[in-house]
């Protein structure tokens, strides 16, 4: 059992269903938020959706292992690339990628992301300025709850 399991008493794995009032919408910066849904950190990865307002963008990173993205809501770029993801784009992130993303219009994005391995967020010269993997996200999360008084739902395993 993980450090996080043990941290949420009230885990069940058989509790495989979260309503959407459930998680909150956890502030990660400017304009920028994030709904945990499962969080794997001895395996590495987590589930979530990032949710990013009209003007909002996510720094530059690279990831050391693949993503995968569903978009929901909104239409966002990556700097980096040549495509446009809008409402039912779905998004794959090799390792090794760098990608600045942008949202486009007026409507706030919202994404499904499956992420593996740590992001890197790097500067304009390529260092490393802060790395966010399964168990800082989950911290966060936790964090979040504990601040605002609220039982922790994602699922951790
Ligand atoms: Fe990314």
């Amino acid at each position: 059992m993980s450090q996080l399991s043990q941290a949420l008493p009230g885990f069940d794995l058989a509790d495989l269903h979260l309503a959407e009032e459930d998680i909150p919408w956890v502030p990660n910066g400017q304009g920028l938020s994030f709904k945990p849904l499962h969080f794997s950190p001895g395996a590495g990865w987590w589930v979530n959706l990032i949710r990013v307002e009209r003007g909002g963008h996510i720094s530059r990173h690279r990831h050391l292992a693949p993503v995968q993205g569903y978009v929901l809501q909104g239409a966002w770029r990556y700097l980096e690339h040549d495509w446009t993801a809008q409402a039912g784009s779905y998004v794959w992130e090799p390792a090794g990628d760098v990608h600045t993303l942008e949202v486009l219009g007026d409507e706030t994005m919202i994404t499904l992301f499956t992420v593996h391995g740590a992001i890197q967020y790097l500067d304009d010269q390529g260092n490393l300025v802060q790395q966010d993997d399964a168990r800082s996200r989950a911290a966060l999360y936790m964090e979040h709850c504990r601040r605002e008084g609220i039982q922790p739902r994602a699922l951790v395993a």
